[in-house]
Formats: structure tokens, C-alpha cells, sequence
């Protein structure tokens, strides 16, 4: 992976793909900002998979994409030969690679099935070349990627209806244009808003361990002229009590069939307060992020991360060497705390398993 520094000042996409078939793969490194934006190449699928897995590239929506266009890199290594046995068994390799790489978000399993669905399509056509395989294959990639852009603008627009036309918004993590392929879903919604000219004030979780809130969500925020202020995720009770919140707004790494939405870590506590502050709490996610195979949040995988985000996090110890961590990504928020769920379909409320597969049955 070969780093490059920033040279213009034009707002960058987190995942992009330059070139044709034999192209590459350019990530904004998440974990740089907001201090640094750093772009960098993935020639490969372990560059890839090492990235997903060091959150370079983060949020459900943009590791499907970065994991589409991984496929490509993987198509675009085979060696030239018509054996079509050897080109599936290569690209299922890749999938299986940069299927391991975290668990919790669906997107990237979502993503990783359209693009076996376009290999199998291949082999089976003998007519279909080996760069025909890779063509096709990146056109597959960029759909994706289009149809994430298109979906975010829609859920921000159902969404903003949800908001009165002054609000305190409380948001948790990242769920912007840096986790998606542009505009983000939560805060697509709230950037809607704000445009429509809704008096937004938002704040910002800074999301423990890894400050998602603080380091890319008021970067995201400042960038597109949002007023916000940044609180520690302890703070949310008292900023709640104060009065200063009239809606919670989330992103999804998960959904599933009856409504249970997995998302970061603390996404759950954040639920029940605003139960008991009486506050809206709604989730925003395409219909990539619903896994309707799960009949409830309990089949969730939730992804175990390293005992050092906790530990040593801000780049000095914060614990005893050898303390005892235990340090989930994600939590899972029951569907009877959340009042709407938005989708690029419409808005989900009350939520309920046939609530959710009627909006989702809609045409786009
Ligand atoms: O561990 P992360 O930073 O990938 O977690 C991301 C989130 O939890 C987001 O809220 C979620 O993926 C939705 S992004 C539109």
C-alpha cells in the first residue's frame, strides 16, 4: 500500500476506484483524519483486507464497496489462462479472504454475494473472456457504489421530514459520507435538514474506544457548515435531561427481520435513554444493512476487537499492563426502542417485521 499525501483541497471520497480493469483501489485512511488526509492504494486483496481490518476504511456501506472493488483486484491478478475452474477457485479465495475481515456489518457479505453472482454468470457463459470476467466485474463494482450514493440522498430526504424545523440531534460514531460511497445515512439526513434550512444543532458522541464522533463525524459536520458540539458519550444522559435533544439519530452495521438493529458500541445505552427522556430514536441504513434471513438481533455477530483500543487508545497507556478487557464494536439496539427506521425506500414506523418487508418490497 503506497501512501500519498494530499495535495488539493476538493472533498475526497473514502473509497474510489482510478483506472479500468487493471486499476486500483484508493482509500481515504480513516484512521489519519482528522489530522491528516491521507490517501492510499490497495494493489491487492491482503492490502485490502488489512485495511478493513485497521478501520483505513470503515462504516457498513463503504467496507461493501471497498470489498466489490477487492473482487476486482483479485480478478484483475489471474494469471492469463481460459481455465475457468482456476478463475473461480481464485475469486472465491478473495471472497473468503475479504469475507473474514469483520463480521458485524452485512453490507460487506451483501456486496461480496452480487459479485460471486456475477462470477458464476461468467463461467457459465463461455463466450464471456477473461477481461469480459474483469469488466463485468467492475462495472458490478461501481454499481454498487452508484446505487450507495443514490440511496444515502433518499434516506436523507425521508429522514429530514422525521425533524422539526429546530432540533438538538444527538448522533453516535460515524455514520456520514466517510462510511458510505457519499453523504452518509444518519448524517445525510441531518445535512438534508440543514439544507432544507431546519435549524440542526447536533452532538457528537466522541464513540469510545476508536472516537469515530470525534475525529470524523465533526470533521464531517464542519466540512458541510453544520453547528455541533462534541460531548463524551457519558454525556448524553445529562444533555438529554437538559433538554438540549429532540431526536437520536444512528447508522446500522445490521439489521434484522423483526427490526433489532446492530450498530457501534453504545448505540444500545443510548436507546434506552432516549426512551427515557422521551426522545425519538431512529436508525438510518440502506436496504443493503437489512439481513432478513436473521429473525431477530440475538444471530448478530458481534466483532471482538483488540484489548489495546482500550488500553493504550490514545496513544499512551491508560490501564495496568495485563488488565482484563472486554471490548465488543458493536451492541445491538431492541426494535421496540427504535421509533423509525429510514430507508432509501421509506421510513419504517412503527417497526415491525411486516413494516419492514412491505417498505422494503417498494420499487426504488
Ligand atoms: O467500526 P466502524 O467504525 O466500522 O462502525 C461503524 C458504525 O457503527 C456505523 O454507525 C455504521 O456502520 C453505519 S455507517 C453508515
Amino acid at each position: 500500500m503506497a501512501p500519498h499525501n494530499r495535495a488539493d483541497s476538493a472533498p475526497l471520497p473514502s473509497v474510489r476506484w482510478t483506472g479500468g480493469i487493471d486499476g486500483r483501489l484508493i482509500l481515504l485512511d480513516q484512521t489519519r483524519l482528522p489530522l491528516e488526509e491521507t490517501l492510499i492504494e490497495c494493489r491487492d486483496v491482503d492490502a485490502l483486507v488489512e485495511a478493513i481490518r485497521a478501520l483505513r476504511v470503515r462504516g457498513a456501506p463503504a467496507i461493501g464497496i471497498a470489498a466489490a472493488y477487492g473482487i476486482c483486484l483479485a480478478a484483475a491478478a489471474l494469471p492469463d489462462s481460459d481455465d475457468r475452474l482456476q478463475w473461480r477457485s481464485a475469486l472465491a479465495d478473495a471472497r473468503a479472504q475479504l469475507a473474514a475481515s469483520r463480521p458485524t456489518a452485512v453490507n460487506l457479505f451483501w456486496a461480496l454475494d452480487r459479485m460471486t453472482r456475477v462470477v458464476e454468470e461468467c463461467i457459465t457463459d463461455s463466450c464471456v473472456s477473461q477481461s469480459d470476467l474483469r469488466q463485468r466485474l467492475l462495472d458490478e463494482a461501481h454499481a454498487i457504489r452508484e446505487e450507495d450514493r443514490r440511496m444515502c440522498h433518499a434516506i436523507g430526504r425521508f429522514g429530514a421530514e422525521l425533524l422539526p424545523p429546530s432540533a438538538g440531534v444527538l448522533t453516535h460514531c460515524n455514520a456520514g459520507g466517510l462510511a458510505t460511497a457519499e453523504y452518509g445515512t444518519a448524517l445525510g439526513v441531518i445535512f438534508t435538514a440543514h439544507d432544507q434550512g431546519k435549524s440542526i444543532h447536533v452532538y457528537v458522541d466522541e464513540t469510545r474506544p476508536l472516537l469515530q464522533g470525534a475525529r470524523l463525524t465533526t470533521w464531517e459536520l464542519a466540512q458541510h457548515g453544520v453547528p455541533h458540539t462534541l460531548i463524551c458519550d457519558s454525556m448524553a444522559a445529562q444533555v438529554m435531561r437538559e433538554g438540549r435533544v429532540q431526536a437520536v439519530i444512528t447508522g446500522a452495521d445490521r439489521i434484522a427481520a423483526n427490526g433489532d438493529a446492530a450498530n457501534k458500541i453504545g448505540t444500545y445505552g443510548l436507546a434506552l435513554l432516549a426512551e427515557a427522556h422521551h426522545i425519538p430514536f431512529y436508525v438510518a441504513a440502506p436496504s443493503s444493512t437489512f439481513d432478513l434471513q436473521l429473525p431477530d438481533g440475538d444471530a448478530i455477530p458481534i466483532e471482538q476487537r483488540s484489548a489495546d483500543e482500550i488500553t493504550c487508545g490514545l496513544g499512551r497507556r491508560t490501564a495496568p499492563r495485563g488488565v482484563e478487557v472486554y471490548n465488543p464494536a458493536f451492541d445491538v439496539t431492541p426494535a421496540r426502542l427504535i421509533a423509525g427506521l429510514v430507508t432509501e425506500r421509506g421510513v419504517i414506523a412503527p417497526v415491525s417485521p411486516d413494516a419492514i418487508r412491505k417498505v422494503l418490497a417498494r420499487p426504488q
